[in-house]
């Protein structure tokens, strides 16, 4: 299948356009490079032995996306482009709304200009808000979020879903991720985020190149096994062929489906520590501080529906994620600014 991803360059798209490309299909890369580097596209290319076509554009710039469609005449679109800062889509809420929300309407209408129904779109777990059971199935409805960014991916799968529901001609899956970490085994591409992370493995993989001094743990009196928060960890490359087996939910008449992308295993962030040490065999020094303000205690997901429905299921356990992500981050101690 032909398929273009828009958000190619960045983290989780990057790993995705590998599997699509292993997998046989035709892919095109849009990017603007908001969060993402050129270089990422030099690596591909040295991963997948092949030259994947990519456009420098914008999701909210109508007329370059016209210009994709009708060049390259995608039989649809995995949509991973996005503002993905929780803190950040706080102080910049009408930033967060008119990239993510503005950019996905103009893709939308694009699309369906150019015949192109088929959509794949990335959503989170935010969506559940404080989930109201554990593990998360589909079934659980969705909650209030605490944010912007979470309220985007809300917004945007109800959007989806009153497309599909008024033109039925839509093939819609909204993947619904969980905590996506790791990298390729390669170690050259992997997550490199700006500035101080926000998140807890790339925090922890800068504590150990010594970018960064010590781990701030986020609260160690939630009702959890050992108080420290819990969370669904799951490989990227297990996240990306996920959307390779979704691709099968596109075929004429599937309708809308929304699966849960997670192991259904919870670790706790000092499980986590742990388990990054034992990988690695360095230490991880770490201090308690306050909650964060928004966090909840425990997020996992059940994973069955993807299992039953798409035949797949996460298959690295967490001392690959550790392994993998020491691999990306120890050989690229500043993420792409090395060559
Ligand atoms: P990322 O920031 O690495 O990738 C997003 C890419 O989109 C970047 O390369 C960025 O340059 C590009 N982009 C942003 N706005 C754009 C625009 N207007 N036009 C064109 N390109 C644009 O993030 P990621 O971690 O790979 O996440 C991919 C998607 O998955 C996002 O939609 C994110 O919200 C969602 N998601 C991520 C996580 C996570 O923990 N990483 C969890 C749940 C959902
Ligand atoms: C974060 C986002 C969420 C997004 C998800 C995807 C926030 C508030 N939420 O969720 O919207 O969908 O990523 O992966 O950012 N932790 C520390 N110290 C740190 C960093 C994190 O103790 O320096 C703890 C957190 O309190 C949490 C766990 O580690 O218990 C995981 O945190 P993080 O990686 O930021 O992910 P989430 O909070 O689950």
């Amino acid at each position: 299948m032909k398929i273009l991803v828009t958000g190619g360059a960045g983290f989780i798209g990057s790993h995705t356009v590998v599997e699509l490309t292993s997998e046989g299909h035709e892919v095109v890369i849009l990017d603007n490079l908001s969060n993402a580097s050129r270089k990422v596209l030099k690596r591909l290319s040295e991963i997948t032995g092949k030259q994947i076509p990519f456009y420098e554009a914008d999701i909210r710039d109508r007329a370059a996306l016209t210009d994709i469609f009708r060049k390259e005449r995608p039989e649809a679109v995995i949509h991973f482009a996005g503002l993905k800062a929780v803190g950040e889509s706080v102080r910049l809420p009408w930033e967060y709304y008119e990239n993510n929300i503005g950019g996905t309407l103009a893709l939308l209408d694009v699309m369906r200009s150019n015949d192109c129904r088929n959509i794949i779109f990335s959503s989170s777990a935010t969506v559940y808000g404080d989930p109201a059971e554990i593990p998360i199935t589909e079934a659980c409805p969705k909650g209030t979020c605490t944010n912007p960014y979470g309220w985007t991916k809300s917004m945007l799968e109800q959007i989806l879903t009153d497309m599909q529901k008024a033109d039925p001609a839509w093939n819609t899956v909204i993947l619904r991720y969980f905590n996506p970490i790791g990298a390729h085994k390669s170690g050259r591409i992997g997550e490199n985020p700006g500035g101080i992370p926000n998140n807890l493995m790339p925090y922890i993989t800068q504590v150990a190149v010594g970018r960064l001094e010590k781990l701030h743990v986020f609260g160690d009196d939630y009702d959890t096994p050992d108080g420290t928060g819990v969370r669904d960890y799951i490989h990227v490359v297990d996240l990306a062929k996920g959307h390779v087996k979704a691709l099968k939910k596109l075929a004429p008449g599937s309708g809308l489906s929304i699966y849960n992308l997670g192991t259904g295993i919870g670790y706790s962030v000092l499980d986590i520590v742990r388990n990054f040490e034992e990988a690695t065999g360095i230490s991880i020094p770490y201090v308690i501080d306050a909650r964060r303000p928004g966090d909840i205690a425990a997020c996992y997901a059940s994973a069955k529906k993807a299992k039953d429905e798409l035949g797949w299921e996460a298959e690295n356990g967490i001392r690959e994620m550790c392994e993998d992500a020491w691999r990306w981050q120890s050989a690229n101690p500043n993420g792409y600014e090395e060559d």
